[in-house]
C-alpha cells in the first residue's frame, strides 16, 4: 500500500486540525503571549525555545532549526514519512482522505517487497527440511531465537524468490532496485541462493535489507549483503538495534559487536543489549543512532588485529557523538559468539564489567608488539602513549600521564620534557603552548574545591561545617587535605599548614601553595563565600540531573510513553526551577 493524497484533501485536513492540540499531546506547552512555548522535542535543551503559533498553525524552535506545519511535526516526532504522517493525523482525527493518483515516494513498495521476501525466506526455512535450518541448528541456535530474528533460507534454485515475488504482483523494477533480484542475460535471477538469511530490520520495524551467510565453505563471499538502496544504507543502520534498543535503555549500555552471529549468539545466552555494525567500520550516523537509546557503549569486537583497529576507530567515532566507551576483547575463541558458547553469560558479563575505559584501552594498545622489559621497548611505549594522551582533554591527560608514569617508573617531569623535545623537533610552536606542570596539577581541582580548601585551612569553623558536606570535596587532593586538617585540629586545636605541606607529594604541595597564595577571600565575606560554594556545587549537580532527564526524555519519547514523559517533564521542571532559584541567589 502506498499513501498518496490530493493537495486539496491535505489542505482540508490541516484546516480541521489544531497544531497546538497535536503538539500539546506530547510536549508540555505553556501560553507565552500569543504563542505557546515548551521544551523542544528535537534537541536537548534546558530552557524552552520551542514555540507553537496557534494563529499561524506553525511550530519553530529557536534552539535548533526545526520548524514546520502540523504534518512536519508528526513526521519528525514519530519518525514517519510524509504519507504516513498524513495518514496518522487523519486516523487520529477521524478524517477521511481523498487519494490522488500519483505516487510521490515509492519507498513503501521497497519495504513491501522486502517484507514479502523475508516471509518467503522464513517459510523456506521453517516449513520443510533444508540446509539452512540444519546449518543454524548445528551452530546451536534454538528455534525461538531463530524466530525472534526472523532467520530464513534462500534455496539453491536460481529463481525461487523471483517467481514468488512475481506471483505476488511485485514490480520487477522494485525487485531489481532492492537488490533481491539481479538482471541476467535475458532472465532475472535471485541474489541470495543456498544461504542462511538474516533480515536487517530498522528501528521502525521495517525490513530494509538482508545478509546471507554461505552454507558451503567454498562459497564466496562468506556473507553476502543487500546492496545499498533507497531504503538500505549500511552507514545509517545497525543489525539487531531494533531488538536491542529496549534492553540497552534498561541495562544502560549497548554492546557493539562485529557480526550477525555474535548478536544472535549473545542474545540466546541472555545478553540482549547487543547490535552489530553491519560489517563496516562504525560511522558517525550509527553512533548518533545509538546515542538516541543509550550513551554508554561497550565495544566487543573480534580479538584479531582488524578487530583491535576497528575498536580504536570506533572509540573516536563514539566519543565524537558524546558516547562513553569501554572496550573488551574476548580472551577465548575468536569472537563473542565463540566465547559465550564456551563460557556462558556470566563469564561474558564479567568481561563486560572489566572492560577497559577508552584511555586504558588506548594505553594497552600502544603496548602491542613492544617488549616492555627492555629500555627501548619502554621508551617506544612511552612515546606512543604520550602521543595518544596528548589528544585527550586536559583532565584525562592528567589522569593518564600519572598512570603512565606509575606504570613505567618514569617521572611526569621527565615525560613532559620528552614531550617538549618531541614538539620542538616537530616545529617549536606547540612547545611554546605547552602548559606548565604547575598549571596542569591545579586544573583538575575545581574552583569550588580550591575555595573550600582555602576556607577550611584559614578558618577552622569550616572544618565542622564541611563535615556535613564532605561530598563537595570531590578530588582525592582536597579530600586528603581535609582529612589531615581534621586530624591536625583534633591534636592541636590549631591547623599547622606547614605540617600538612610536609606530608604532601611535591605535586600536591605545589597545588596547595598555589591555592593558599592565589585564592583570596575577604575575612568578612567568608561565610557568604562558603554558602556560595555549596550553591555552586548544587547548581552543577542540578545541571547534570537536567542533562540526564533530557536524555531520558528523548528516549521515552521514542516509545510514546506518555506517563514517563509526563513524570520526567515534571522532574525536569523541578530541577530547572531549583536551578533558577540558585542562580538568582548566585547573582
Ligand atoms: P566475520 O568474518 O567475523 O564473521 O565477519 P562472523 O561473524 O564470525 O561469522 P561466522 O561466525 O563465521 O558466521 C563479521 C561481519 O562482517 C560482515 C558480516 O556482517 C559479518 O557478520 N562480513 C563478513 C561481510 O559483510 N561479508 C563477508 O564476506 C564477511
Ligand atoms: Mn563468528
Amino acid at each position: 500500500m502506498s499513501f498518496s493524497f490530493s493537495n486539496s484533501s491535505i489542505e482540508n485536513l490541516k484546516n480541521q486540525i489544531d497544531i497546538v492540540e497535536v503538539i500539546g499531546q506530547v510536549v508540555q506547552l505553556k501560553k507565552a503571549g500569543s504563542n505557546f512555548k515548551g521544551l523542544c522535542p528535537f534537541h536537548n535543551e534546558k530552557t524552552p525555545s520551542f514555540v507553537v503559533s496557534e494563529s499561524k498553525q506553525y511550530f519553530t524552535c529557536f534552539g535548533c532549526s526545526a520548524s514546520g506545519d502540523v504534518i512536519e511535526f508528526v513526521k519528525r516526532y514519530y519518525n514517519l514519512e510524509f504519507g504516513e504522517a498524513v495518514d496518522k493525523l487523519a486516523k487520529d482525527h477521524g478524517i477521511t482522505m481523498e487519494h490522488s493518483a500519483s505516487y510521490d515516494d515509492n519507498r513503501k513498495e521497497y519495504y513491501e517487497a522486502n517484507k514479502l521476501a523475508a516471509r518467503f525466506f522464513y517459510a523456506s526455512f521453517t516449513q520443510r527440511a533444508n540446509r539452512g535450518y540444519a546449518y543454524m541448528k548445528n551452530r546451536g541456535i534454538s528455534p525461538n531465537i531463530l524466530k525472534k530474528f526472523g532467520i530464513g533460507y534462500a534455496d539453491e534454485k536460481w529463481d525461487s524468490l523471483y517467481e514468488h515475488l512475481k506471483s505476488q504482483g511485485v514490480d520487477e523494477k522494485i525487485m531489481l532496485e532492492t537488490g533481491l533480484i539481479l538482471q541476467g542475460k535475458g532472465k532475472c535471477y535471485d541474489r541470495f541462493r543456498n544461504r542462511v538469511i538474516f533480515p536487517i530490520i530498522n528501528t521502525s520495524g521495517k525490513v530494509i535489507g538482508f545478509g546471507g551467510r554461505a552454507i558451503d565453505p567454498e562459497d564466496n563471499p562468506k556473507y553476502l549483503n543487500s546492496p545499498e538502496s533507497k531504503v538500505f544504507q549500511k552507514k545509517n543502520n545497525l543489525y539487531g538495534l531494533n531488538i536491542a534498543r529496549q534492553s540497552a535503555g534498561r541495562e544502560g549500555y549497548l554492546i557493539l559487536v562485529e557480526g550477525y552471529m555474535d548478536v544472535i549468539s549473545l542474545y540466546q545466552s541472555g545478553v540482549t543489549n547487543v547490535a552489530a555494525s553491519l560489517g563496516t567500520a562504525l560511522t558517525d550516523n550509527q553512533a548518533k543512532l545509538i546515542h538516541r537509546y543509550t550513551k554508554d557503549v561497550v565495544l566487543s569486537y573480534d580479538a584479531d588485529t582488524a578487530g583491535r583497529a576497528a575498536a580504536l576507530r570506533g572509540i573516536e567515532i563514539l566519543k565524537g557523538q558524546d558516547c562513553r566507551v569501554r572496550v573488551l576483547h574476548v580472551n577465548d575463541g575468536k569472537d563473542p559468539d565463540e566465547y559465550i558458547k564456551k563460557n556462558g553469560r556470566e563469564a561474558f558479563l564479567d568481561l563486560v564489567s572489566n572492560a577497559l575505559s577508552y584511555g586504558d584501552y588506548k594505553l594497552e594498545s600502544a603496548k602491542i608488539g613492544l617488549d616492555l622489559k627492555t629500555e627501548d621497548g619502554k621508551i617506544d611505549y612511552m612515546k606512543k602513549a604520550l602521543d595518544m594522551i596528548n589528544r585527550m582533554s586536559p583532565v584525562e591527560q592528567d589522569i593518564y600521564k600519572r598512570k603512565l608514569s606509575r606504570e613505567l617508573g618514569i617521572s611526569e617531569v621527565a615525560m613532559d620534557m620528552e614531550l617538549s623535545e618531541e614538539r620542538t623537533e616537530k616545529g617549536g610552536n606547540e612547545a611554546a603552548r605547552r602548559r606548565e606542570p604547575e598549571q596542569e596539577t591545579t586544573e583538575e581541582i575545581s574552583s569550588v574545591e580550591r575555595t573550600l580548601v582555602k576556607l577550611f585551612l584559614t578558618n577552622e569553623s569550616f572544618i565542622s561545617q564541611l563535615a556535613e558536606h564532605r561530598e563537595l570535596l570531590e578530588s582525592d587532593f582536597s579530600a586528603n587535605i581535609y582529612d589531615m586538617a581534621v586530624k591536625e585540629r583534633e591534636k592541636n586545636d590549631i591547623i599547622d599548614i606547614e605540617l600538612i605541606m610536609d606530608n604532601l607529594s611535591d605535586k600536591d604541595r605545589t597545588t596547595l601553595k598555589d591555592i593558599m597564595d592565589n585564592v583570596v577571600i575577604d575575612k568578612k565575606s567568608q561565610d557568604q563565600v562558603f554558602r556560595e560554594c555549596i550553591d555552586r556545587w548544587k547548581y552543577e549537580k542540578l545541571s547534570k540531573k537536567e542533562r540526564d532527564i533530557i536524555v531520558r526524555l528523548s528516549m521515552a519519547d521514542e516509545n510514546d510513553n506518555v506517563d514517563i514523559v509526563k513524570q520526567l517533564t515534571d522532574e525536569l521542571m523541578k530541577a530547572q526551577k531549583e536551578k533558577n532559584q540558585i542562580q538568582l541567589k548566585l547573582k
